[in-house]
């Protein structure tokens, strides 16, 4: 039996998630009379807490969150600081990332019913659409956009409740750190090709991402992640999107309408809001006879997940009686990833050393990477290495004999190491130089 670490009011039970910027730690808070509440707190890196603009960004994420008062986004209610590390307090959100229904549900299923795929995105659309809206009370637009929509960012409660989360470089008017020109923000296989190129953005850009959200839980496929940065920003700025219903014939005409149109690479062809995306959505599914209600996806989650349920329970009480180890051990344990975060942590290490064995084929007639072959990675965020840090740059044209960019994280490439030609150059002159020296001493 350990005791939890302390952390200002809060007991650390549980370290759920290491991600590029903060950990995420399962934490309590108590009060008179028994009070308890158990609380998820997001840490800033200690590494990080020395950088002006990571700082910035951290805060700036609490107070865009703060404002946002949603059934269907995270809660954030804290932002503190305790023995110079910076922390955000977020409602607990008990269940799966959408991420872990797609891999487990394929791997499960053999797919995600496309009832649930599509009343999971509608959800999504609502508490986007809400925060697209979100105005100041004198009616000032806030203007958020997201910029990070990613199934790694969205929960579904057991409950059959969809949750937005990490609102970490979401964009907002009167937001205190700036994205430099040029610089590109977000995952790298769910951006909008304007996202990709660095070009100004609206909501829109969310509405693209929701469309890779559900035409890859329609057809248990990635849809631009290929095997280097390179080819996945390509794919991604030509917005080469093959037509979902000859991936997965059972996709009703609608629901491929509404991928269609959200992936369109102008913008202006897209839904215009999050809430029309929606709308379309759930007309679609009503012709289809596609059952996608809160009530449907809670069921659809304890039967296929009612394992995992227990297994939180159960984590959670533990983590509660303090037998899950100290903080100071750094026990990896995840009520939302069920035991799996150990994986995460060691992964993250590993992106830095990642070859192009690991990476993936490009999406193709049979090569078509599907979350089945996907599942050992289950928690990894699927962002290259170079694209890791939030902040990152543009990616180099392609080195022409390489498939992989093993740049270490958050260092921006160079387009490749300095050419021999320059180490044979250099060598002559000097040659040369002693050559004429030796023939003028003679
Ligand atoms: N409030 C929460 N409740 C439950 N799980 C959470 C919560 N916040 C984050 N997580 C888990 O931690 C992961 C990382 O959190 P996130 O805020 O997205 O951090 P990052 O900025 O590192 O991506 C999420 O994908 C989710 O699995
Ligand atoms: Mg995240």
């Amino acid at each position: 039996m350990h005791n939890p670490v302390r952390f200002g009011k809060y007991d650390l039970l549980a370290l759920l998630a290491t991600g590029g910027m903060a950990e995420i730690w399962l934490a309590r808070v108590s009060g008179m009379a028994g009070f308890e509440k158990l609380v998820v707190i997001k840490r800033l890196l200690d590494k990080l807490a020395i950088d002006h603009e990571y700082v910035e960004m951290f805060l700036d994420e609490a107070r865009i969150n703060a404002r946002l008062t949603h059934s269907h986004i995270v809660q954030v209610l804290e932002l503190g600081q305790v023995e110079g590390k910076y922390f955000m307090v977020m409602e607990y959100v008990p269940g799966l990332t959408v991420s872990q229904v797609g891999k487990r549900a394929t791997k499960a299923l053999g797919e995600v019913p496309q009832a649930v795929a599509c009343g999971v995105v509608a959800q999504a659309c609502s508490g986007l659409h809400y925060a697209h809206e979100k105005a100041l009370p004198d009616g000032t637009p806030l203007d958020i956009i997201h910029r990070d929509v990613s199934p790694q960012n969205l929960i579904v409660t057991f409950e059959g409740l969809v949750k937005v989360l990490d609102f970490g470089i979401a964009k907002a008017h009167g937001r205190q750190s700036q994205t430099r020109t040029g610089l590109v923000k977000g995952k790298f296989s769910y951006m909008s090709p304007e996202q990709c190129l660095g070009q100004s953005l609206d909501r829109r850009t969310d509405v693209f991402a929701l469309g890779i959200v559900l035409f890859e839980l329609c057809t248990a496929r990635r849809l631009f992640k290929r095997g280097s940065t390179y080819e996945t920003y390509t794919a991604i700025s030509n917005a080469d999107v093959p037509a979902p219903r000859t991936l997965n014939d059972k996709i009703h005409e609608e629901v491929e309408a509404v991928i269609v149109k959200a992936l369109q690479k102008n913008p202006d062809h897209r839904f215009a809001t999050a809430d029309d995306m929606q709308e379309a959505l759930e007309k679609a599914m009503r012709s289809a006879g596609l059952q996608g209600t809160a009530l449907h996806l809670a069921k659809f989650m304890r039967s296929a997940f009612g394992a995992e349920e227990q297994e939180q329970q159960r984590l959670l009480s533990q983590a509660q009686r303090g037998e899950l180890g100290s903080a100071a051990e750094a026990v990896q344990v995840s009520p939302v990833a069920a035991a799996a975060a150990a994986e995460t942590a060691a992964n993250y290490v590993a992106q830095d050393e990642r070859t192009s064995v690991d990476l993936l084929p490009p999406l193709g007639e049979d090569s078509g990477r599907n979350w089945k072959s996907d599942l050992d990675g289950d928690e990894v965020e699927d962002h290259d290495p170079l694209f890791d840090m939030k902040t990152t740059t543009m990616p180099p044209p392609p080195p022409a004999s390489s498939q992989a960019n093993t740049e270490p994280r958050g260092v921006p490439a160079l387009g490749g190491s300095i050419p021999t030609i320059y180490y044979f150059l250099a060598f002559s002159s000097v040659v040369l130089i002693v050559l004429i020296a030796w023939l003028i001493a003679r």
